[in-house]
């Protein structure tokens, strides 16, 4: 008797190789990254197809401010572009656009197309589409401790009553259920400040497929993968 497969709610893609996809093809790391775009297409599609609810990409973290201007101009450049042309065919999905991270480090520009696609993505019921841009984990909880000291010192918030699902409330994530599946492309084997409250329990998948490279069939491989692991969450079973 076949059983049903296991299928994650939640499914976080640290995209990781773009720089080393375009060097393998003699081309600049920014064509890395645009090459970057067809599979987080390649992703939704395949999630929708497995009923997933929501999709997390890492797609700019803190410390990525640190690259080159050049490098860093043309992934603001390339996310502005795609929300423009991709936010009809998310409408049509039925997927919903939203972000985590500080979005107050990026220009004007930036900022007014983000929230123009979440708006109009906003109906979306199929799928959560959630872009982690200028994220980093310690930032977030930084950000979300600073509110609940705040809260606390208006005596808006009773010190001894502060319990996980308070800090969980106060995260960019609030409203998501946490990662079942982590995956994250190129070989490498770390978080780098990403989900790391969320992702506690997560199961954690490593594939060497550069990001440019990942496809439909790359995301089926990583739900096998899934449905293959035992998670106990510390009991015994
Ligand atoms: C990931 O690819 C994309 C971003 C961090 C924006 P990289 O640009 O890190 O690619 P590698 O690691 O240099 O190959
Ligand atoms: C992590 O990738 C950040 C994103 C995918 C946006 P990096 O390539 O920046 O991470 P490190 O430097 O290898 O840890
Ligand atoms: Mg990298």
């Amino acid at each position: 008797m076949s059983q049903e497969k296991r299928i994650p709610q939640h499914v976080a893609i640290i995209m990781d190789g773009n720089g080393r996809w375009a060097e393998l093809h003699g081309l600049q790391r920014h064509e890395g990254h645009a090459a970057g775009i067809e599979p987080i297409r390649a992703s939704l599609r395949a999630a929708i197809r497995y009923g997933i609810g929501y999709l997390t990409f890492y797609a700019f973290s803190t410390e990525n401010w640190g690259r080159p201007a050049q490098e860093v101009d043309a992934l603001m450049e390339l996310f502005c572009q795609c929300v423009i042309h991709e936010t009809p065919e998310l409408q049509r999905q039925g997927i919903r656009l939203r972000t985590i991270g500080d979005n107050t480090r990026f220009s004007e520009k930036v900022r007014s197309h983000l929230a123009r696609a979440e708006e109009q993505t906003a109906a979306g019921d199929r799928l959560t589409f959630i872009l982690a841009l200028n994220y980093s984990s310690r930032d977030e909880i930084t950000r979300a401790t600073r509110q609940i000291a705040a809260r606390a010192a208006a005596g808006a918030l009773d010190p001894e009553r502060i319990d996980e699902a308070t800090l969980s409330a106060a995260l960019d994530t609030a409203e998501y259920p946490d990662p079942d599946l982590v995956i994250r492309t190129s070989g490498e084997k770390r978080l780098s400040n990403f989900l790391l409250w969320q992702a506690s329990y997560a199961e954690l998948y490593f594939p060497q497929v550069l990001w440019p490279d990942f496809s439909e069939e790359e995301f089926d491989r990583a739900i096998a993968e899934y449905d293959r692991r035992d998670r106990r969450f510390g009991l015994v079973k």
